[in-house]
């Protein structure tokens, strides 16, 4: 594999499965679309995080690390998943929950991730705002600094973008996975869609693709940043995770496709299309979305295949990295619904 030279803790549940979403597909009358169940890697509810703790974790441990520091909004599927995994290893966890989004009901506090997270019995940590990154990974470095005093070995995980991308070696393999898949099914697929936050996944992939050999486009929706940011943000980590498994060089400008349209009102904020996009795969295929995340990029595929960026015997891939525990913390998606 292209990532074994680096330590690796095993957590995932994987290969995960490749599924057909033809009650989907037919309504939206496009492509054929099918769902990589990332959601489905287990640890705590799954998600992409676990494919990337694997490489974060295994570095810690190879660092003799005992304790995992790390941050994350409110409603965090990393952090909910770090905590599963620090439990699983037998290490103690410390994370810090960041103010990200306004306005929302009391259950966003309670519901879902939060809830999760007590129930696996963190230490939480506070942080009142939630766009400055490196003032949050700081604020864990001062909190590790405090720890090694006490005789800890605290790792931290960090959030922001200059950090070495341990966690996209996750998303190398999962290219690696779904070659395979789509080899076996002798399936020829024109893209992949994800949602693109930190830029974790979607570097990881599309190193993981070019460096085998794929040109397959992904498609990354924007859920944190606009778009400029965003594809400086996947370029710069792609450029580093390339570097990363040796095969300098082989992303460009052109391998970033980015899009910031399903994003408004801004991070884990609700829109429109976010809300049809969950309701529609929910009563197609039972298949829970979540809104800060694959809701929005669901709704993105949804727009792309509304206006006819795809054709009908064509094959898309959704990256379905999980999320829907947050669905919990966000009772107002039901307002409205007829029951
Ligand atoms: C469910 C889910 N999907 C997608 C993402 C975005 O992945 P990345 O941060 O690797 O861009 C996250 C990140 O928190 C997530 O929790």
């Amino acid at each position: 594999m292209l990532t074994d030279k680096y330590p690796r803790a095993q957590l995932s549940h994987t290969p995960t499965p490749l599924e057909i979403l033809n009650n989907l597909s037919k309504k939206l009358g496009g492509p054929k679309i099918w769902v990589k169940r990332d959601d489905c890697t287990g640890l705590a509810m799954g998600g992409n995080k676990t494919r990337q703790l694997e490489y974060y974790i295994g570095d810690a441990l190879s660092k003799g690390a005992d304790t995992l520091l790390t941050t994350g909004a409110v409603q965090s599927n990393h952090v909910r998943m770090t905590i599963a995994a620090a439990r699983k290893l037998g290490l103690d966890v410390e994370v810090q929950l960041e103010e990200r989004v306004d306005g929302r009901q009391p259950e966003y506090h309670t519901s879902g991730n939060p809830y999760l997270m007590k129930l696996m019995g963190a230490k939480i940590h506070h942080y009142p705002v939630g766009e400055d990154e490196e003032g949050a990974d700081n604020a864990l470095h001062v909190r590790a600094k405090e720890l090694r005093k006490t005789g800890k070995k605290p790792y931290v995980i960090p959030l922001s973008g200059n950090q070495i991308p341990y966690g996209s070696l996750g998303y190398v393999d999962c290219a690696e996975e779904l070659l395979l898949q789509l080899k076996n099914l002798s399936l020829n697929i024109d893209g992949i869609v994800l949602p693109t936050g930190s830029a974790t996944t979607h570097a990881g992939l599309l190193c993981g693709l070019r460096a085998l050999g794929s040109d397959i486009p992904i498609y990354g929706f924007c859920v944190r940043r606009d778009q400029k940011a965003q594809a400086e943000r996947v370029l710069s980590k792609a450029i580093k995770v390339a570097e990363m498994i040796d095969r300098p060089g082989i992303i460009s400008n052109n391998d970033i496709w980015v899009d910031d349209r399903m994003l408004s009102p801004g991070y884990g904020q609700l829109n429109d299309e976010l809300l049809e996009a969950i309701r529609l795969t929910a009563f197609c295929e039972g298949l829970l979305l979540d809104p800060t995340y694959t809701g929005k990029s669901m709704a993105g595929l949804i727009h792309l295949i509304t206006t006819g960026h795809f054709r009908p015997d064509q094959n898309i891939v959704f990256l379905h990295t999980g999320g829907a525990p947050a669905l919990f913390g966000y009772p107002e998606i039901l307002d409205g619904e007829e029951n």
